[in-house]
């Protein structure tokens, strides 16, 4: 009996954590176990940032904590490339001999170096419906960071985990130490989400299994790193996808395709950041879409209240994938933020005319849509709203049956 029960275990298995959004920073933020004695750290989660990095100057106690000396097996990993000695240690980040990297707040774009070290984390284990047994990662590789490095981000934050395509990303690290495959979902909303690691089902009460629903899409590589700082040659750890064309109600918008696809310079195509709280649109793209929208609107009666408020019945934006039969579509409650009883405005972001990526989908427009990146396939799973399936993003049951 008990081998039977290990065995469902295993075949179930997948790791859960919770994601909520700061009210004030509009930033969504997870918390799992870290150190000896455990201390829960609330962090960041930067969907396309390389590793964990936590302020390790402030309060950072722990019994196991173990400094990557130079030319050790964790280093290349890590991307490091320095070598850094400290001289009025030892503590957690002012070790002797010890690798060095430059870990990013992708909010602020800013950079500073860390100590890479490794420590404890822990975290609960789920059967896709609650959370079980608790699980722990004994040598979890990170960045020791210093405390400036947390400007910017929400209060009571202790750093940023990285959920991106690196060696040492969140996904990469718990499908390592888990021996399950390198994918992870994340399904958001505008208080408590969840976040699973590693195979399905993912179920949402009443019972909505959001595997059910998915549609798939190539996620690409853009060989420029878009860190804030980065090792010569790194490609960029944040996920891209291809959007071809946007229809605004069905109708395709006149865009100068140019923008949608990544250049040498790793300049242009189309990003998913949810340290960015909107979409942001490269200025003609926002001008053709905003534009398209208003007199879309307009025909269907919808009062223009100003700039580009609108009331709550609004057309849908299609972003236009691989085919015409596969797209993303933005329905009124991910593109409109309710300012007031009465005014609703359309949440897209004008980007400006020489941004980096040309479209970067934020987090608003991902609420209560569960999205799956399968790393070692290259796919991204999307569903549409789930709102359409009678549950939300806040709906998985986080009461354990441990
Ligand atoms: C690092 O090495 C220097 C010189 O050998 C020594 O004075 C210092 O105490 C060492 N610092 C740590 C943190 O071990
Ligand atoms: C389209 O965008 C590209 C890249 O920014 C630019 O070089 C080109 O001039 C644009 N074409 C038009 C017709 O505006
Ligand atoms: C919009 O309003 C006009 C004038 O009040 C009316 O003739 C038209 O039928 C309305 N259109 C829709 C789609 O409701
Ligand atoms: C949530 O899960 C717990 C533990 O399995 C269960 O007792 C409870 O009934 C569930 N809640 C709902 C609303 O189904």
């Amino acid at each position: 009996m008990a081998s039977l029960q290990y065995l469902l275990f295993l075949l179930f298995f997948a790791v859960v954590v919770p994601v909520s959004k700061d009210t004030s920073t509009l930033q969504y933020l997870t918390i799992f176990n870290q150190r000896t004695p455990f201390v829960p750290i609330r962090v960041v989660v930067d969907l396309g940032g390389r590793y964990l990095w936590v302020d390790c100057e402030r309060d950072y106690v722990s019994s196991t904590y173990h400094p990557a000396r130079c030319g050790s097996a964790q280093c290349s990993p890590a991307g490091a490339n320095e070598c850094g000695d400290c001289f009025d240690g030892p503590r957690p980040r002012c070790n002797n001999n010890t690798c060095v990297v430059e870990p990013g707040n992708t909010v602020t774009n800013t950079a500073g170096p860390g100590e890479v070290a490794q420590d404890v984390v822990s975290l609960q284990s789920t059967n896709g419906r609650n959370p079980g047994r608790v699980v722990t990662v004994p040598r979890f590789l990170f960045a020791c960071a210093p405390t400036s490095l947390l400007q910017g981000l929400a209060n009571g934050v202790v750093g940023m985990a990285g959920f991106g395509r690196h060696r040492i990303g969140l996904p990469s690290q718990f499908s390592a130490a888990f021996s399950f495959r390198r994918k992870f979902s994340i399904c958001l909303s505008s208080a408590n989400g969840v976040i699973f690691f590693g195979d399905g089902p993912y179920v949402f009460l009443p019972g909505v299994d959001a595997l059910e629903s998915l549609t798939f899409t190539p996620l690409f590589i853009n060989p420029i790193s878009t860190a804030p700082s980065f090792p010569l040659g790194e490609p960029s750890a944040e996920y891209f996808i291809g959007v071809k064309s946007i229809k605004v109600n069905e109708k395709p918008v006149s865009l100068n395709t140019t923008l949608l696809s990544i250049n040498s310079e790793g300049v242009g195509g189309t990003k998913i950041s949810i340290v960015n709280p909107y979409t942001t649109l490269e200025a003609s793209i926002f001008k053709a879409v905003t534009e398209a929208f208003i007199n879309k609107a307009a025909a269907r009666n919808i009062t223009r209240v100003a700039g580009t408020r609108l009331g709550a019945a609004v057309p849908s934006i299609d972003l236009v994938l691989q085919n015409e039969n596969t797209f993303w579509r933005i329905f009124g409650a991910n593109s409109m933020v309710k300012v007031s009883r009465e005014v609703t405005c359309l949440g897209f972001v004008n980007g400006g005319s020489n941004p980096q990526t040309s479209i970067v989908i934020g987090g608003y427009q991902l609420e209560d849509t569960f999205l799956q990146f399968d790393l070692a396939t290259s796919r991204l799973g999307f569903s549409s709203t789930l709102l359409g399936r009678q549950t939300t993003c806040a709906n998985f049951n986080f009461t354990s049956n441990a």
